[in-house]
C-alpha cells in the first residue's frame, strides 16, 4: 500500500529524532500550533504584512505556511531533504510559499534581501550557531527584524528529554544521568548550549539592535522584581530576541 505524505513525514522524523521523543506526537502537535505561534510573533512583533518571511530551519513548514499569511512570499528553509520534500509536495498550490533544502549556514539568498526572519527551535540543532546568525544578519534587509525562539541552556529544563538538568551540564555527565534513566544519548551530541548572551553577541557585533523580548513576556508571567532577576542571571526558560538591523 502506498504511504501517505503524513506516513512519510513522520518516518523522516523518525530516523531525524533518534528516539527522544514520539514522532507522532510532536509532528501532530507542531501543525496544532503553528497559527497560534505565527499569531503570537507577528502580535509581539507588531507586523501585518511584510513582502518576505524567511523561516529559518522549517521542518515540516508550518510556521511557514501560518507566516505566509502576514508575508507576500513566505520562504522556509531546512537542510534535511526529506522534510523539504514533504513541504513542496503539500503546498504545491499555495502560490506564495517556497521550500529550500539549503542549510542555515550557507542561506541562499541576496545580501538585504528579507524584511522578517522567523526561527524556532532551531539554533539548537545547526551545525554552527554563529554562521546561522551571521547568516541571518547579512540577508535582513535594514530595519528588517530577525525574530528567534530557542530553549536556554542556562536555564534547569531539556525541552527534548523533558527533564530536569543543570544549567549546562557538561554532556558526558548529562548522557550518564540519561543512561541511568533509561533514555537514549546519541540525540545529545547535536545539541547546543545556546544561551542569551552568546545570540545577543553575534547580532549586535553584525549590526543589528537587539532587544530581549523573554524579558517582556516573563514580566507578565511572574511579575517586574523577579523577572528582573530572572533577566540579569540569564535564568529563564526560553531565548526570544527580536535583532533589527540598523
Ligand atoms: C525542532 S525542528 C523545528 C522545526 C520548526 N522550526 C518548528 O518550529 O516546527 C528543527 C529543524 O531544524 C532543522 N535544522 C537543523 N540544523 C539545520 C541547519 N544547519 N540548517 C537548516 N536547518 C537545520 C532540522 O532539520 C529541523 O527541521
Amino acid at each position: 500500500m502506498e504511504k501517505t505524505i503524513d506516513q512519510e513525514a513522520i518516518e523522516a522524523m523518525k530516523e531525524d529524532n533518534q528516539g527522544y521523543c514520539t514522532p507522532e506526537y510532536c509532528y501532530r502537535d507542531a501543525k496544532k500550533t503553528h497559527e497560534e505561534v505565527a499569531k503570537r510573533i507577528t502580535n509581539l512583533l507588531n507586523i501585518k504584512k511584510v513582502d518576505t518571511c524567511l523561516d529559518v530551519g522549517c521542518g515540516f513548514g508550518d510556521l511557514t505556511i501560518a507566516m505566509g499569511k502576514y508575508a507576500g512570499m513566505s520562504y522556509g528553509v531546512d537542510c534535511n531533504e526529506k522534510f523539504i520534500d514533504v513541504c513542496r509536495r503539500k503546498n504545491r498550490r499555495r502560490r506564495n510559499l517556497v521550500f529550500l533544502n539549503r542549510p542555515s549556514e550557507k542561506l541562499p539568498f541576496e545580501r538585504e534581501s528579507i524584511n522578517l526572519i522567523v526561527s524556532k527551535t532551531v539554533l539548537e540543532h545547526v551545525d554552527d550557531v554563529d554562521k546561522t546568525l551571521s547568516e541571518m544578519a547579512r540577508v535582513i534587509t535594514k530595519r528588517g527584524i530577525v525574530y528567534i525562539e530557542c530553549p536556554n541552556y542556562m536555564w534547569f529544563w531539556e525541552g527534548h528529554y523533558k527533564v530536569p538538568m543543570i544549567p549546562m551540564m557538561p554532556k558526558p555527565l548529562f548522557k550518564l544521568y540519561l543512561k541511568l534513566i533509561g533514555r537514549p544519548t546519541g540525540f545529545l551530541d547535536g545539541i547546543n548550549y545556546v544561551t542569551p548572551n552568546q545570540i545577543e553577541k553575534v547580532l549586535k557585533s553584525k549590526g543589528l539592535l537587539v532587544v530581549n523580548l523573554s524579558d517582556q513576556i516573563m514580566r507578565k508571567r511572574v511579575g517586574y522584581v523577579l523577572s528582573r532577576i530572572m533577566m540579569f542571571t540569564q535564568l529563564y526558560p526560553t531565548i526570544i530576541i527580536k535583532g533589527v538591523k540598523i
